[in-house]
């Protein structure tokens, strides 16, 4: 569904982030990036809809038999590339004044600045769609609630909401569970597992707890030094993690 070929990132100081990145994401499957902070997982996923501008490599999203050549895409056509793949984060980043289902309505706008307003323009089909989502979520009870007065939780769970909403096909999880509870977190990623799978997308989850990429994501991508270092089944081993955090080296340095 998702093809990155060759992605380079090189920083303005001219040291290079992201080096020749390669991977592919099938539909209904949800890959976990680990790697260590400061790697470059956060420039990876802006780079994917482009937030960030890459300095080389192709992005291709295929979906109902159409082709988005993500990187050939002209400045003014980026909204529409953006419409294909949300984002979600550790920070839930939701417009905390407008309620749940606000919040859910004005995903579909591309635009977070959007003034209260404007949802009343949305019609009432959307309003029973966006609705319906926040409920299959578990959290239709507190759509009339302002997104400030929610825990953390159901704020992703909103977040979730909004990027299905608004139609994407790819969704970026940036730390989706970083700011949550040990209980809510595993919660918060069987529901992102579940729509990921029934809803006819890919799911890319930055992620800092292994436990939680084993048993919810079906691939890891583990990237080290600007390169993938680690592409496979999200059972990986205490050695691929010590590889991927480069942590014999650290425990041997402090020995040194
Ligand atoms: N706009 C920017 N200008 C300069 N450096 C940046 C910019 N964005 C990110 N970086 C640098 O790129 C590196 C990778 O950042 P990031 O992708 O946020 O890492 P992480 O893997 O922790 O998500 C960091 O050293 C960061 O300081
Ligand atoms: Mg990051």
């Amino acid at each position: 569904m998702l093809t990155v070929s060759k992605l380079s990132k090189v920083l303005p100081d001219g040291k290079p982030l992201l080096k020749e990145v390669s991977f592919e994401v099938g539909e209904g499957e949800m890959v976990g990036i680990l790697g260590l902070s400061g790697v470059g997982k956060t420039v990876l996923l802006r780079c994917l809809n482009r937030l960030t501008e890459p300095d080389g490599g192709d992005v291709f999203l295929k979906y109902n038999g159409t082709v988005l050549d993500v990187a050939g895409w002209r400045d003014r056509e980026l909204r529409e590339i953006r419409r294909h793949f949300a984002m979600v984060f550790q920070s839930f980043n939701l417009v905390g004044r407008l309620t749940a289902l606000e919040n859910v309505l004005v995903g579909r706008l591309g635009c977070m600045s959007t003034l209260k307003g404007i949802v009343g323009r949305f019609s009432e089909e959307d309003k029973d769609a966006a609705l319906s989502y926040l409920e299959r979520l578990g959290v239709g009870h507190i759509a009339h609630r302002r997104a400030e007065t929610l825990s953390g939780g159901e704020q992703q769970r909103v977040a979730f909401a909004r990027a299905r909403f608004q139609g994407c096909h790819v969704l970026l999880a940036d730390e989706p569970v970083a700011n949550l509870d040990p209980r809510t977190a595993d919660e918060v990623m069987m529901q992102l597992a579940e729509i990921t799978e029934a809803g006819g997308i890919c799911t890319l989850a930055v992620m800092h707890q292994p436990d939680l990429v084993r048993k919810y994501c079906q691939r890891v991508l583990g990237i080290k030094d600007g390169v993938v270092v680690y592409d496979g089944k999200a059972d990986l081993s205490d050695e691929d993690l010590d590889y991927i955090y480069d942590r014999k080296a650290a425990d041997a340095s402090k020995v040194a």
